[in-house]
């Protein structure tokens, strides 16, 4: 493998800051699309298209013909996080830099370095034994509403035997792993007005209502100290998984205290408690504030009363949760939990039903015996904590859908300084190389 052309060609496309949700970006996003288009086309791709081409096209390719072998779509996501805060990473985000054969980048891990990864694996093949179709959005990391109108109106772009998702890390060092279940999101702004101007603080306070106030006492309620939600009804629909799962999660490497010390790194986990730390991660539905705003928050001080305060905050979905009916829940809940005097409202920004998918079909086994090949373990089922939008509509045309990556825990995706180790990157176009190369051969007979 010729690793330093490889890595200069993923430097390139790192360095694109394809940041979906800012505007001051659409221009790089299309870059970061042109960069995809670039390298189906030299992977001998007979068609390469710009779908829904509104400000984040989905790049669509049809690969070479290879007739009596099963279909492949690759889906994945040339778009990226905002880097923010800034000052937190030790070299720029969009510099990729090598240090202790890892690579830093916002995109390395999540999901730049993935795509690169199943893309450089067919290269490797030589020639393709598969027929590919490519998926390559530009909005994943901003609720994918593109990708979803194109699926509804083209469902036919799903029509293959099967769908390779590479955007999640092994379980721990070592053990690879394919994931059965994604949580949904809810994604709101909750905003709260309590007069029509901002007001002085001394003039008006002790008889003024303070919009930060009810906002935070707002947000407050809707979770317990303790990490209930307390949206009535949320956890009506929430199935614990059954016995037997939970027992297969003991056994995986995972230890609560670990996870602690070096993941989290705080004082202390925090949780619904009579649930183990993976049941709260992947099976439980979360509600988290990201940031408040309004009001006075600029250097120095100013005695004000605020009349406006918002907060973006989201919550995660669980299988047999739907995001319609959270999205009404949550409304419901607002309206409930403010004082008359206070004016409420929700608005959503995006979202994301969960996602459950078998694990049954033949190219599990396939992917399997990869991963054995190549790291010396075979593929552990586990569930994910994240979401990404389109899995529910990749599997409708009834394609076996494969979500599983090639990063590790301690990658800090949309996090200052994500990173993606050499050796996954090296090891991970191995292992999806052969897992294309077993797929082709088994085609024919009962790879499909
Ligand atoms: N690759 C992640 C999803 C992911 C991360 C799955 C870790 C499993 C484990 C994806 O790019 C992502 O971040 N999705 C967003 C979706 C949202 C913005 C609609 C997420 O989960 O926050
Ligand atoms: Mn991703
Ligand atoms: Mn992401």
């Amino acid at each position: 493998m010729d690793t330093d052309r490889l890595l200069r060609e993923l430097t390139d496309f790192l360095r694109i800051p394809s940041v979906s949700t800012l505007p001051a970006h659409n221009a790089d996003c299309r870059a970061a699309a042109e960069w995809v288009a670039g390298e189906l086309r030299r992977l001998g791709c007979r068609e390469v298209q710009f779908l829904a081409s509104g400000t984040h096209p989905v790049v669509w390719g049809v690969g070479p013909d290879v007739p009596g072998a099963p279909t492949l779509l690759l889906y994945g996501h040339y778009d990226v996080q905002p880097p923010d805060p800034l000052d937190e990473w030790t070299t720029p985000p969009f510099e990729p830099t090598v240090r202790d054969a890892k690579l830093f980048a916002r995109g390395a891990a999540d999901d730049k370095g993935q795509v690169f990864c199943l893309l450089k694996a067919i290269e490797a093949t030589g020639r393709p034994p598969v027929n590919f179709r490519f998926l390559i959005e530009g909005e994943e990391e901003y609720g994918s509403r593109v990708l979803f109108e194109l699926l509804r109106r083209e469902p036919e772009r799903t029509g293959a035997d099967v769908v390779l998702i590479a955007d999640m890390s092994y379980i721990a060092p070592k053990w690879p792993a394919v994931y059965t279940t994604l949580r949904g999101l809810c994604y709101a702004e909750i905003t709260v007005r309590t007069a029509k101007s901002d007001l002085h603080s001394g003039e008006f306070g002790g008889a003024a209502p303070n919009a930060h106030e009810e906002l935070v006492r707002l947000l407050a309620r809707l979770k317990t100290p303790d990490g209930k939600i307390q949206v009535p009804g949320l956890y009506g629909a929430v199935r614990r998984p059954t016995k037997a799962e939970l027992a297969t999660w003991k056994s995986l490497p995972f230890k609560d205290g670990e996870f602690l010390k070096h993941r989290v790194q705080a004082r202390a986990l925090t949780g619904l408690k009579g649930h183990s730390v993976l049941e709260r991660l992947w099976a439980l539905p979360t509600l988290e504030i990201h940031g408040i705003m309004g009001g006075f928050t600029a250097d120095g001080a100013k005695t004000v009363i605020p009349a406006e305060a918002t907060a973006k905050v989201s919550l995660r979905l669980v299988p047999n949760q739907k995001l319609k009916t959270v999205e009404r829940q949550l409304a419901a809940a607002v309206r409930r939990f403010a004082p008359k005097y206070v004016q409420a409202s929700v608005k959503f920004l995006h979202g994301a039903d969960p996602a459950t998918v078998k694990v049954t079909h033949p190219a599990f086994k396939l992917l399997d015996q990869a991963f054995r090949e190549v790291v010396g373990r075979g593929t552990v089922p586990a569930r994910a904590g994240g979401s990404i939008p389109v899995v529910p509509a990749l599997g409708k045309g009834g394609a076996a859908v494969i979500l599983t990556g090639i990063g590790l825990p301690d990658d800090r995706l949309h996090a200052p300084n994500e990173k993606l180790d050499l050796k996954q990157l090296w090891d991970g176009i191995k292992v999806f190389r052969r897992f294309y190369e077993l797929l082709g051969a088994r085609g024919a007979e009962d790879g499909r």
